[in-house]
C-alpha cells in the first residue's frame, strides 16, 4: 500500500505493480475519482501508458481505513510530501525557516500506531532522526509498528526508469523483522538481478539515520556538483576558457565521473533546494554545526540567474522596455512540473528592471500552469497570461533577447533565420548550452553560452539594404 497519491506515489505504484496488487491512498477525493477512471494526473514518459496497463492491479482510496480494512500485515509505503516549514509553523517550533513540515508523514504515524502488524516504509523524504524517534516513540507506546526507511531516488523525466532500474536501494531499520524481510522479498520480486552482487540495484540494509542521511547526503553531492561546475563555468567565462570542455576532462576521471556537472542557469526542482536547506536545519538544530556548504552551493545557484540578468544588461544597457523571450518553464526537460523552475527568479529579476516578457515550453500544461492563478495571491509562482505564447516563435517574436532557461531538445529545433527575422533585436543566452552555437550565429544571432567565453566571437547581422 502507498499513502500519498503524488509524483513519488504514483510513480512508486505504477512501478510496483508491475509486481504486486498495489492500494494507493490519498486524502485528495477528486485526485481519487481522476486515478479510478484512468486518468494520470501528472506527465512523465512511459506512466500513463504503464498506469493503463497495470489499472486492474491498482486500487484507489480515500481513506487508509478503507484500505487496511481486510486486515492482512501490510508494507505501507508513506509518500507524502515534506514541504519546507511556513514561516508560521517554523516560528512556533522555534526552527529557522528552512526545516522539513512532518505534519503529513505525523498524521499517517498516527493512524498507524495504534494498527498491530503493519510496518511503515518511509520514501518521503524526512530529516536524519526521524526514523529513530518514531521507533522510540512506539516502543513507549507499545506499539508493534515496524518502521523501516526506503528513501526514492526518483528523478523527475525518466522517473519510472529510475524506479525500474536503480542504482541501488537502499533500506534503513532498526533490527530485522518480518517487515524488512518482506521489503526485501518484495524487491528481490522486482529486481530478479538482486542477489546478483556484480549487477545493479544494489541493496544495502543499514541503520534507520544512516538511511534517511544517505538521501540528504546525495543530494547535497549533486547540488554541490552543479554549483561547482557553475562556479568554474563563471571563471571560464572570465578567462576564456570553456566549461563544458574543461567539465568533460574533469569528469573523465574515475573518481570524479561525468554526471552533474553541466553548468547552467542553475538546479530548480523540489528537491535540492528544499533538501539540503532542511539538512542545514537539523545539523544547526540537533548538533549545532553550521553546514555552510549550503549557503555556499544555494548562494552559487541564486547567482546564476543575476548572471543572466547582468549579461543582458551588459550587452543590451537599461532593461527598461526591453522585450525578453524565455524558453522554458519547466524545470528541466520531460516534465511539466514547474517547481523551483529558474523561470521564475529570472522572470521577476527581469519585470522589477522594467522589461517585458514572452515564455514559451514545449508542453502545454506546464504553460497553462505557468499563468497566474487569479486566487493565488501574489506568489513569484507565476506568469501573466499575456507572457505565456502559444508557439517558440510567438514567443521570440520582436524580442530584443532570448534566454534558454530549460534543456528541451525541441529548442535545438528552432529555425534561428525565421527567428532572427522575427525579433526586434540580436541576443541569444543559452543558460543550458544546449543549442548549437554556430548555427544561432549563421543566422546573424549573437550567441552567448554558460561558462563559455564568447564576446571574441560576436559576429555583426549583415547590413540590411536600403529597401530593407
Ligand atoms: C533530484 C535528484 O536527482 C533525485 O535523486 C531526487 O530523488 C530528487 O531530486 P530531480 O529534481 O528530478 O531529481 O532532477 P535532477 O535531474 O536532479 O535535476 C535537478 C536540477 O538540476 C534541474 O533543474 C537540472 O536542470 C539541473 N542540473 C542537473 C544542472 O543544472 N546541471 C546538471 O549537471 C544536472
Amino acid at each position: 500500500m502507498i499513502v500519498g497519491a503524488g509524483y513519488v506515489g504514483l510513480v512508486t505504484g505504477v512501478g510496483l505493480a508491475r509486481v504486486r496488487e498495489v492500494r494507493l491512498v490519498d486524502r485528495n477525493p477528486s485526485l481519487i475519482e481522476k486515478l479510478k477512471v484512468g486518468h494520470m494526473p501528472i506527465f512523465e514518459p512511459d506512466l500513463e501508458t504503464q498506469f493503463k496497463e497495470n489499472l486492474d492491479k491498482l486500487a484507489f482510496f480515500e481513506e487508509l481505513d478503507d484500505a487496511l480494512a481486510d486486515g492482512r500485515p501490510e508494507l505501507i509505503f508513506i509518500a507524502v510530501d515534506t514541504p519546507k516549514s511556513s514561516s508560521a509553523a517554523s516560528a512556533r517550533n522555534g526552527a529557522d525557516g528552512n526545516s522539513a513540515d512532518l505534519a503529513k508523514v505525523r498524521a499517517v504515524i498516527d493512524q498507524l500506531l495504534d494498527r498491530s502488524g503493519v510496518a511503515a516504509v518511509m520514501k518521503s523524504t524526512v530529516p536524519p532522526g526521524t526514523g529513530a524517534a518514531i521507533v522510540a516513540e512506539a516502543k513507549r507506546r507499545g506499539s508493534d509498528l515496524a518502521y523501516l526507511s526506503c528513501p526514492e531516488f526518483l528523478q523527475e523525466g525518466s522517473a519510472l526508469a529510475s524506479c525500474k532500474e536503480p542504482d541501488r536501494i537502499i533500506v534503513g531499520r532498526d533490527e530485522p523483522s518480518w517487515a524488512s524481510e518482506a521489503l526485501r522479498e518484495l524487491h528481490a520480486d522486482a529486481y530478479p538481478a538482486l542477489d546478483e552482487s556484480s549487477v545493479k540495484p544494489q541493496y544495502m540494509e543499514m541503520a534507520l539515520t544512516n538511511a534517511e542521511m544517505v538521501k540528504h547526503a546525495s543530494n547535497l553531492q549533486l547540488a554541490s556538483r552543479i554549483s561547482y561546475a557553475n562556479e568554474i563555468g563563471n571563471l571560464c567565462e572570465e578567462l576564456g576558457a570553456d566549461v563544458t570542455e574543461v567539465m568533460a576532462g574533469v569528469g573523465a576521471d574515475d573518481r570524479i565521473g561525468p554526471s552533474f556537472l553541466d553548468a547552467g542557469i542553475g538546479f530548480g526542482g523540489s528537491c535540492f533546494d528544499k533538501d539540503i536547506r532542511a539538512l542545514k536545519s537539523v545539523a544547526k538544530d540537533r548538533a549545532q554545526i553550521d553546514i555552510s556548504l549550503v549557503d555556499t552551493v544555494l548562494a552559487i545557484n541564486e547567482g546564476q540567474v543575476d548572471r543572466v540578468i547582468g549579461k543582458l544588461e551588459r550587452r543590451l544597457g537599461d532593461l527598461e522596455g526591453i522585450r525578453v523571450a524565455i524558453l522554458g518553464l519547466a524545470f528541466k526537460p520531460d516534465t511539466s512540473d514547474l517547481r523551483g523552475s529558474r523561470a521564475f527568479p529570472l522572470a521577476d529579476g527581469l519585470r522589477s528592471r522594467g522589461a517585458t516578457l514572452r515564455a514559451w515550453d514545449p508542453r502545454a500544461d506546464a504553460r497553462e500552469a505557468a499563468v497566474r492563478n487569479p486566487s493565488s495571491n501574489g506568489s513569484p509562482e507565476w506568469m501573466a497570461e499575456e507572457e505565456v505564447a502559444s508557439t517558440a516563435l510567438g514567443a521570440i517574436e520582436n524580442a530584443d533577447a532570448v534566454v534558454v532557461v530549460t534543456g528541451w531538445p525541441e529548442f535545438t529545433e528552432i529555425d534561428w533565420c525565421e527567428a532572427a527575422t522575427a525579433m526586434r533585436g540580436r541576443l541569444v543566452i543559452d543558460g543550458r548550452n544546449l543549442l548549437e552555437p554556430e548555427a544561432v550565429r549563421e543566422a546573424g544571432l549573437e550567441y552567448e553560452g554558460t561558462g563559455r567565453e564568447s564576446r571574441g566571437l560576436f559576429r555583426p547581422l549583415p547590413q540590411a539594404t536600403p529597401e530593407g
